[in-house]
């Protein structure tokens, strides 16, 4: 039935330009992958199945989920509701729907309802035993209808697809399954923590999917997204474990990785709602380590902030040579092997005092860029700024390039500075810090989330950096591990 359905759909690309199909955000699921979604369902011992398939397309998903059900005795009949605004592919979907219905053993019914997914459904109702989707990418205005009409999993700019998600959980029974096919992007990040929240409030995260090469989901279709599968049980949470399994891409389900990890590694907590998308054991090792640290940086009263200045903005304001009116400006080259390199003869490396907003304490700081490249080694590069090092100047700017971290109502103690240096210049928290954010990015929100041991903690730290006076990643993973290491052996004397 999937490789007819398929071949249909071909002939409907073949028929319609690329860019019309990326507007209305209409990307096909390959084979494999609709193939593989439907085996994740734990199918109800039931004769009956009702089933949702928004944003259905040209029924690619439901027809996997047919001929999975085709292998089910006990189904005796289905009723199927479709969603599609398309009218392009309305004829080819009708047809296939019709296809079905004259090629499954068991009862099959449809309702293809040609309305907007989110708009039309006022108060959602628990229709559906199963909902499988692979829904429209896209942003769309905080102002749209379909983001007012779903605030309550609206925190930023909000995109289709996770609209979809939290329709179709709305559409789902109590005990129902739901499989999505869905971008990357909402297991972390600020935009979507009113999202998380709603999805951990309603249903268990039973089974992630990931593609290791992150970009070859739609591979015929060319579209580079960071894809992922999910697969969701609408009711209260009595797993402990989360199963993750992953495929070297999209086109290859014959060689799939699966790890068990336990839940609480992979789901944060309420202040940390992030999922962490690790696919190898030695991932997982990277979250059970510092799942020992129980702060992060906002508990300790510091922040991690981006640099205030934007330079190209400023060009007028920034010179080439000291003078009684201007401050030095920190751009991201001047850190250089954990220290402060400055001045190096760059052109503007001076503020004018004049421009106040753009002006922060001389104080002791740890500065971290915010840009890397994807062929660099680590993402976390950072180095130790000292106020005694600039000790003519009150105050100092920062390049929005980096990011600096201070504390919020004391100043950072040089073995503060020292200590936070050695974590973020560790292999253990840049290994991390990739788990949490796949980009080359550096984001101030989720490195405001990253383990932190106590304020004790990081002054024993930098301590011992100081006394060696040695900045090398080397030391500082030698450091953090012995450290680690008393660390778990006190809180197994504790328990
Ligand atoms: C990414 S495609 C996936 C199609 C199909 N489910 C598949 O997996 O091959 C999303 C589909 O949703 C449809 N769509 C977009 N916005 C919609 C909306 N607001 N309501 C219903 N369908 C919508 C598009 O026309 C498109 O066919």
């Amino acid at each position: 039935m999937l490789d007819y359905i398929i071949n249909k759909t071909m002939e409907y690309l073949d028929g319609m330009p690329k860019t019309k199909r990326k507007k209305i955000g209409q990307f096909f699921t390959g084979l494999e992958t609709a193939r593989f979604m439907a085996s994740l369902f734990s199918l109800p011992k039931k004769e009956h199945l009702d089933i949702l398939d928004p944003g259905t397309g040209s029924a690619i998903l439901t027809v996997a989920l047919m001929e999975r059900l085709e292998q089910e005795a006990t189904i005796k009949s289905v009723s199927l509701i479709c969603y599609e605004t398309e009218p392009a592919i309305l004829d080819l979907l009708k047809e296939n729907l019709e296809y079905i219905k004259s090629a499954v053993s068991f009862e099959f019914n449809y309702k293809m309802i040609i309305k907007n997914y989110i708009t039309s459904q006022q108060k959602p109702l628990p229709i559906a035993d199963l909902v499988i989707g692979n829904p429209p990418y896209r942003k769309i205005p905080r102002l749209a209808e379909e983001a007012t009409m779903m605030e309550h999993v609206v925190y930023g700019a909000p995109n289709l697809y996770f609209l979809f998600t939290a329709k179709s959980i709305e559409n789902l029974r109590d005990g129902g399954e739901l499989v999505y096919i869905i971008p990357r992007s909402w297991t972390s990040g600020a935009y979507f923590k009113a999202f998380r929240t709603f999805l951990f409030k309603e249903t268990t995260i039973e089974h992630i999917h990931l593609f290791v090469s992150r970009d070859k989901v739609f591979e015929n279709e060319a579209v580079l997204q960071e894809t992922m599968i999910i697969k969701l049980k609408k009711q209260a949470n009595q797993l402990n474990e989360i199963v993750i399994s992953s495929t070297e891409s999209s086109s290859d389900f014959n060689n799939i990785q699966y790890i068990r990890v336990p839940k609480k590694l992979v789901v944060g907590n309420d202040d940390n709602q992030y999922v962490y998308l690790v696919t190898n054991k030695e991932e997982v090792d990277v979250l059970e380590r510092l799942s020992v640290f129980h702060n992060t940086l906002s508990s300790l009263d510091m922040k991690m902030k981006t640099g205030l200045t934007v330079d190209f903005r400023e060009r007028e304001h920034l010179m080439d040579e000291p003078t009684n009116d201007n401050v030095p400006m920190f751009f991201a080259q001047h850190l250089q092997d954990g220290r402060i390199t400055f001045p190096i003869g760059k052109h503007g490396e001076y503020l004018d005092t004049r421009k106040s907003a753009l002006l922060q304490m001389n104080t002791n700081y740890l500065f971290v860029k915010r840009f890397t490249t994807k062929e660099e080694s680590r993402r976390l590069q950072s180095s130790i700024y000292l106020q005694d090092d600039f000790p003519d100047h009150k105050q100092i700017s920062t390049q929005n390039k980096l990011n600096f971290i201070a504390r919020n109502k004391k100043e950072l103690t040089k073995p503060m500075v020292y200590g936070l240096y050695c974590l973020f210049n560790s292999t253990l928290y840049d290994k991390y810090y990739r788990i949490l954010n796949g980009s080359t990015q550096v984001n101030s929100t989720e490195v405001n989330t990253m383990p932190m041991p106590t304020l004790d903690g990081i002054v024993f730290l930098g301590e011992r950096l100081l006394k060696e006076n040695d900045l090398s990643e080397k030391y500082c993973d030698d450091v953090l591990e012995e450290y680690l290491n008393d660390e778990a052996r006190r809180s197994e004397r504790v328990s």
